[in-house]
């Protein structure tokens, strides 16, 4: 590894005795950041096509107020200001946007990707003061606790998508009662989602935390030992995780949309 040297402090931003394409990784996040957030923002704010059949969008769910089925109080509600656009994804999408903005790991991504902090192991930052996440504004990153109590919850809201996604209406067919078990590859996109969001929550470093990792000893308590090596399972590749649910969350979003705009044709597996 190469050293940092005072020279190269003095020199600012970039200097480094490092030969390899240090610059590639840190230029890698920061498109697929940039590709997703501009992706993620622009749905969120269409407020239309975003069901197919039995399939919500995860960005949509849970459809608190909305037009569609799956909507659980009813269209748009009287209370919401009428300068402000309406989306029903507005009202949700906060929450698992906050998680994931202060996932420990995507934390460490993004201070190298976007703001250079530094850009990469021994290679030198524009800032010569470091007040780490001590002190406002980065203090409130530790939020990510309870964002964590929230993003559970969309888990188990996402499974009963998936549950949702399995119950098909009948061509011609107006009551939903008449709706009959199948399997779309729309069901198989939704049910992927979940296992890799699952994958990505239940690897959290607070859950790790929260499960076990704050005692001590462990060998007293075997069920929590056990929920402890399962988190920690996960959690040695929340990268990995974190960047498949992450482009599977978009994936899936995409396909309910062009479904919905007659692009692409859903096929019926069962
Ligand atoms: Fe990444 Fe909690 S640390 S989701």
């Amino acid at each position: 590894m190469a050293e940092i040297r005072l020279t190269d402090i003095r020199r600012g931003l970039g200097h480094t005795n490092r030969k390899d394409a240090w610059w590639a990784r840190p230029l890698l996040i920061f498109i697929c950041l940039t590709i997703f957030l501009i992706y993620v923002t622009w749905a969120a704010f269409q407020g239309n096509h975003y069901t197919f059949g039995p399939y919500l969008s995860p960005l949509y769910s849970p459809e608190l107020f909305g037009d569609s089925t799956h909507s659980w109080f009813g269209a748009k509600p009287g209370w919401w200001p009428g300068q402000l656009h309406w989306s029903p994804a507005l009202l949700v999408l906060w929450a698992p946007g906050i998680f994931r903005l202060t996932c420990y790991y995507y934390r460490g991504a993004y201070y190298k990707s976007f703001w250079a902090d530094p850009p990469a192991c021994t290679v030198t930052e524009p800032r010569k003061k470091y007040l780490g996440e001590n002190s406002f504004p980065l203090i409130i990153q530790n939020i990510h606790r309870y964002f964590l109590y929230l993003a559970l919850f969309f888990l188990l809201f996402l499974s009963y998508d998936v549950w949702k996604a399995l119950w098909f209406m009948p061509p011609g067919a107006t009551d939903t009662d008449e709706r009959s078990f199948g399997i779309g590859i729309g069901t198989l996109v939704l049910a992927i989602n979940v296992v890799l969001l699952g994958g990505y929550t239940l690897g959290c470093h607070s859950l790790r935390h929260l499960v076990g990792g704050f005692m001590d000893r462990l060998s007293g308590a075997p069920i929590r030992g056990r929920a402890y090596q399962c988190v920690s399972c996960l959690n040695r590749r929340h990268m990995l995780w974190a960047w498949m649910s992450l482009f599977w969350v978009m994936f899936s979003d995409i396909y309910i949309r062009l479904c919905s705009m007659g692009v692409w044709n859903d096929f019926r597996i069962l």
